[in-house]
């Protein structure tokens, strides 16, 4: 077992080496990938996630391969429980430089049916779970005036979109967040950035976003590229924003879409642009009938 994940594969090795890494839903999916390619690069890794269970794929392949990995059990959404993970990361690796802000809820929901319940556990997780993490690990990194945080959000933290309100403002409200801490915790050498990937298959995604082929097709459609990313793809973005190549970045957000953003404007990709016969101003040309015929 030798070759790299690929998510760590256009890094140089030993990027992280040394550094203390902490990823929140971290065992599962894009985490997971995250959690692999920091530890492939040197880093010790410690994933922090509601099940013991989730945690087992990345212990194991850390046995095997030689990296040093650790896991904590923990529900963002509880402070106390957050404080006391925070310090016994710190207690037990000396330190924290990297916190990866990964661990999400979510389902697509009509907003008149969410339930107080159904907004209170996604707002917990993502929003909530955010601030205590990254106010518990930033006291460690404020104290030696060093590190740095990865928020994960969405587009549609900034387009909205149908059917996921309780997601989307959980993640405005976590892009709020990302640029106000990195402005205020640069004086002490804090850094703070996000990625906002587009559809990736994961798992959980598939079974809560997209849960038939029509609605994973209808979805692709919509992507310039022409299909959903990696949580692979996804990963190595992450890694490179969190690499010394990244080092003045901050207050970033950096969308990973394949085009998606761009894509949802008012003509679909590929509508052919003709002028009516006759036509004779520029303002002309129908997408529809061009479409249809093209
Ligand atoms: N549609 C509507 N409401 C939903 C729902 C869905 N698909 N899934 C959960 N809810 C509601 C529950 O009904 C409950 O509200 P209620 O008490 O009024 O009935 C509320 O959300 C809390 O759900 P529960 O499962 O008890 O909470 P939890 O804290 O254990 O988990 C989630 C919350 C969001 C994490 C859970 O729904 C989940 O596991 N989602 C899939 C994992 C995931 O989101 N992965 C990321 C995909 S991008």
């Amino acid at each position: 077992m030798s070759a790299l994940p690929p998510a760590a594969r256009w890094l140089p090795e030993k990027t992280f080496e040394g550094q203390v890494a902490v990823v929140t839903g971290g065992g599962t999916g894009r985490g997971l990938e995250v959690s692999r390619g920091l530890a492939a690069l040197g880093a010790t890794v410690v994933i922090a996630s509601r099940s013991a269970e989730h945690h087992q794929p990345l212990l194991e392949e850390a046995r095997a391969r030689g990296w040093t990995c650790a896991a904590r059990v923990l529900d963002v959404r509880e402070p106390k429980l957050v404080r006391e993970c925070a310090e016994s990361v710190v207690t037990a690796h000396g330190k924290v430089d990297i916190l990866v802000n990964n661990a999400a809820g979510n389902f697509v929901c009509p907003a008149e049916r969410l339930s107080s319940n159904a907004w209170r556990a996604v707002l917990g997780i993502v929003l909530d779970g955010t601030f205590y993490c990254s106010q518990s690990f930033g006291k460690a990194m404020i104290a030696r005036g060093a590190g740095q945080m990865l928020n994960v959000v969405a587009t549609y933290a900034w387009t909205g979109m149908p059917g996921v309100v309780h997601s989307a403002s959980a993640k405005a409200g976590v892009l709020a967040m990302t640029r106000s801490l990195a402005a205020e915790w640069a004086r002490f050498g804090v850094r703070c950035n996000a990625i906002a990937p587009g559809p990736f298959h994961s798992q959980g995604a598939q079974q809560n976003l997209w849960p038939d082929a029509d609605a994973e097709r209808k979805l692709r459609e919509k992507i310039p590229l022409g299909r959903f990313a990696t949580a692979e793809e996804v990963a190595a973005q992450c890694l490179h924003l969190l690499s010394p190549a990244s080092a003045y970045l901050t207050g970033e957000c950096l969308v990973v879409d394949g085009g998606a953003t761009l894509g949802s404007s008012m003509w679909a990709p590929g509508t052919r642009f003709t002028k009516k016969r006759g036509a004779e101003s520029d303002a002309g040309f129908d997408a529809g009938e061009s479409a249809a015929a093209g």
